[in-house]
């Protein structure tokens, strides 16, 4: 980006990459955090004098425009933060782009409708990717350059991160490189103990990077749903909690392999169903009933996790301990999250759904030191994967 700016853009029409991927109850967002760390990108570009187009994209339409995926909330969020007017364009490069990105006064931003509405974006046809990239590229007319900044999106090899950076110039954002600063201090040489916490639902999603990890970590804290295929392969009945069956088998080799490392949670918040008014109960992690679930880790897990995550140097945390959407099952994430902000280790909580609990459970993000906007991506730089959208930019436009 410096280099970009070094350059010049006044009057040039700059693409944005962000990843403005927000959760949304309706039409209200819940958690700007995606956004509010997109603007400092946008606004340095904007103050530069470039007409700044922003591509983004929002859940996963399927290749066709669905207004439930609109980026119309994010566009009129954008625009309160940036204290500046943000026109969205209805489409994502046709005749509305045009006349948006055509009519962008210097310094002006507009967002271009959710990328994910047009099949070419995320085709697994490099050709027809490749036309989508040129399409962008022509709306910038001459002159035009591509700022990659979604960090929640270099992992994925699509035309608005990955092929759009080879028909234009293209620099990495601010964002993009401060994550990636973060997060290399974490596959270097970390300061020990090293514990890493991991919650969220599936142990399938979550394997590559366990697998990763464990050679590397000192403490392996597992919670959220992906608990109970452990909990199953210790040989406890689970109830009606998640279980990835399949797994189980995987989930017993890693506990053989790796039990001095991997802690499980020893006691577990039930319920008769999933709802927020379900009967609830703590029961030892070998005594859930049958029939019932597990919802949330419960009080002991949480003093255990907050002590092994008390004396380390580096803490890691991905994915939620429980349900912490409905109150009755948070305790458990708030009480990981509290336990690694006093903690004084440094601290990086990956994933929308993370760093989206820390905000809405009103714990104070200065108690970490560092809240990706990344989930998949920032795990799979740890897996040592690399980043599509990131390799692109080392190789020239
Ligand atoms: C995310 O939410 O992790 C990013 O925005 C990427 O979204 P995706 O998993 O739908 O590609």
């Amino acid at each position: 980006l410096e280099d970009l700016l070094a350059e010049g853009v006044a009057g040039r029409r700059v693409l944005v990459r962000s990843d403005l991927n927000v959760p949304l109850d309706g039409t209200t967002i819940t958690d700007d955090g995606r956004v509010r760390a997109a603007l400092p990108t946008i606004r340095r570009l904007a103050e530069a004098g470039a007409k700044v187009v922003v591509a983004a994209h929002l859940g996963r339409p399927k290749g066709a425009p669905e207004p439930k995926y609109s980026l119309a909330p994010v566009a009129a969020r954008l625009g309160e933060l940036l204290g500046a007017e943000v026109r969205l364009a209805g489409d994502v490069v046709g005749e509305q782009a045009k006349s948006v990105t055509g009519s962008l006064a210097d310094g002006a931003v507009a967002l271009l409708e959710n990328v994910r509405f047009d099949p070419r974006e995320t085709s697994k046809v490099e050709a027809e990717r490749a036309e989508l990239a040129a399409e962008f590229a022509a709306l910038l007319g001459e002159g035009g350059a591509f700022v990659s900044d979604g960090f929640g999106v270099v992992h994925r090899k699509q035309a608005s991160v990955y092929d759009v950076a080879r028909v234009l110039p293209a620099y990495a954002g601010g964002l993009v490189l401060a994550e990636l600063e973060v997060l290399s201090r974490l596959t270097g040489d970390p300061q020990r103990p090293y514990v890493v916490v991991l919650g969220g639902s599936k142990v399938s999603d979550k394997l590559a990077v366990i697998e990763a990890l464990l050679p590397k970590v000192d403490k392996l804290l597992i919670g959220g749903g992906m608990a109970f295929t452990f909990l199953s392969a210790q040989g406890h009945d689970v109830g009606a909690s998640l279980l990835e069956a399949d797994f189980v088998g995987t989930a017993r080799k890693l506990l053989d392999e790796h039990g001095d490392k991997i802690v499980v949670p020893v006691d577990v918040v039930v319920a008769d169903r999933f709802a927020a008014d379900a009967a609830t109960d703590t029961v030892g992690a070998e005594a859930i009933p049958a029939g019932w679930m597990g919802l949330d880790i419960g009080p002991r897990t949480v003093e255990l996790f907050a002590a092994e995550v008390a004396g380390a140097k580096t803490v890691f945390w991905n994915g939620p301990a429980g349900v912490f959407e409905l109150a009755p099952f948070a305790a458990g994430t708030r009480g990981v999250a509290q336990a690694i902000a006093d903690s004084g280790a440094f601290s990086v909580v990956g994933g929308g759904d993370s760093a989206a609990a820390v905000r809405l459970l009103g714990l104070p993000e200065d108690g970490f030191s560092h809240i990706s906007t990344g989930g998949g991506a920032s795990l799979e730089y740890l897996e040592g994967k690399e980043l599509p959208g990131v390799a692109v930019l080392g190789e020239g436009d």
